[in-house]
C-alpha cells in the first residue's frame, strides 16, 4: 500500500531515544540532510551517549528529555517538550520495547505484564501522543516500531506478540484515520536484529542489523509504504504462514 512519500525535513523526534533500530535510523536519515534531533527516553547516561554519537554522524543540535514510557501521565508534557524544542516535527519514531520472556504460558506473570504495559499501554500512549501532535500540525511522519512477532502471534514468543500486535493495529488504524490531514504513519515490522534486546540469543534465519532495518525504513519512505518489513522477503514468508491452517502452523518450528 502506498501514501506520501520521501523522508523531508528537517525534525526528528526519537521516542526510545537509545534504541539501536532508531538511532541506525536517525544515522541514515541525516546521511541525506542534516537533522535536528530530540531524543527522548529513561537512561540519560544512554541518552548522553546517543546524542553524541548523532552527533558525530552529522545531526545538530540534539536535545535529550526525560521519559519513563511506564508513566504515562508524563507523556503529553513530554511529547510536547520535543515539539517544541523543535519548533514543530517532521519526523517521529516511536522505538521503546521490551523483550521480555519468551515462550508460551508465561513463568514469570509481572515480566509479562510489564511487556504489556510498556510495549502495548506505553508505547501506544506515546503513539497517540506523537499522532495528536502531527495531526495538530497537519504535517509528518510517524515511524512506529511493530515487530515480525505481532503480525501473527506465535507460541514461541506470546507476550511479546500479542503486545506488538495490540501496538500494530493502533499505528495502522491511526494512520487510515490520520491520512486526511496529511500525517503519514509508517509501521516496520523487522525479524531479528542483532541489538542490544537480543544480545545473548541464538540467532534466528534471516537476521540482520540496525543499519538493514534503517536502509529497509529508509527505502520504505521513499516508495511511500506504510508497512515495512526488514528483511524484505519476511511479507513473503509471512503471507504464506497467514495462510496455512493453525493446526499446522502449531507444529511448525518458528
Ligand atoms: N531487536 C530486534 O530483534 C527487534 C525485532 C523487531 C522489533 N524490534 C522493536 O524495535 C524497537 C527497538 O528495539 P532495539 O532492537 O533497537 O532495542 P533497544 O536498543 O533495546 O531499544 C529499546 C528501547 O526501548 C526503550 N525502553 C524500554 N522500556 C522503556 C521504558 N519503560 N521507558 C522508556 N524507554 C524504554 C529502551 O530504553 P533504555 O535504553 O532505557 O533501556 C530503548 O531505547 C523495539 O520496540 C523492539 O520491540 C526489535
Amino acid at each position: 500500500m502506498s501514501g506520501e512519500r520521501g523522508c523531508g525535513g528537517r525534525r526528528v523526534v526519537v521516542i526510545g531515544g537509545s534504541s539501536e533500530i532508531a538511532l541506525a535510523v536517525v544515522r541514515a536519515l541525516a546521511q541525506r540532510e542534516p537533522r535536528a534531533v530530540a531524543l527522548l527516553g529513561r537512561d540519560g547516561d544512554r541518552l548522553a551517549q546517543a546524542a553524541r554519537s548523532l552527533e558525530r554522524a552529522g545531526c545538530e543540535p540534539v536535545c535529550t528529555i526525560a521519559l519513563d514510557a511506564d508513566e504515562t501521565d508524563g507523556h503529553e508534557a513530554a511529547v510536547a517538550a520535543a515539539f517544541e524544542q523543535l519548533g514543530g516535527a517532521d519526523v517521529v519514531i516511536v522505538a521503546v520495547g521490551l523483550l521480555g520472556e519468551r515462550g508460551g504460558l508465561p513463568r514469570d506473570v509481572p515480566g509479562a505484564l510489564a511487556v504489556l504495559r510498556t510495549n502495548l499501554v506505553g508505547a501506544g500512549s506515546l503513539v497517540i501522543q506523537a499522532a495528536r501532535r502531527l495531526e495538530s500540525q497537519r504535517h509528518g511522519t510517524l515511524i512506529v516500531l511493530s515487530s515480525v512477532a505481532g503480525e501473527r502471534v506465535r507460541a514461541s514468543n506470546v507476550v511479546y506478540g500479542a503486545a506488538k500486535a495490540g501496538l500494530d493495529g493502533l499505528a495502522q488504524g491511526l494512520g487510515d484515520a490520520l491520512h486526511p490531514n496529511g500525517v503519514r504513519v509508517v509501521v516496520v515490522r523487522p525479524g531479528f536484529v542483532h541489538t542490544r534486546m537480543t544480545r545473548g540469543l541464538p540467532s534466528a534465519p534471516l537476521a540482520i542489523g540496525p543499519d538493514d532495518v534503517a536502509r529497509a525504513v529508509l527505502r520504505g519512505l521513499d516508495r511511500g509504504d506504510e508497512i515495512v518489513w526488514a528483511p524484505a522477503s519476511l511479507r513473503w514468508l509471512m503471507l504464506v504462514l497467514r495462510t496455512l491452517p493453525r493446526s499446522i502452523v502449531r507444529r511448525l518450528p518458528i
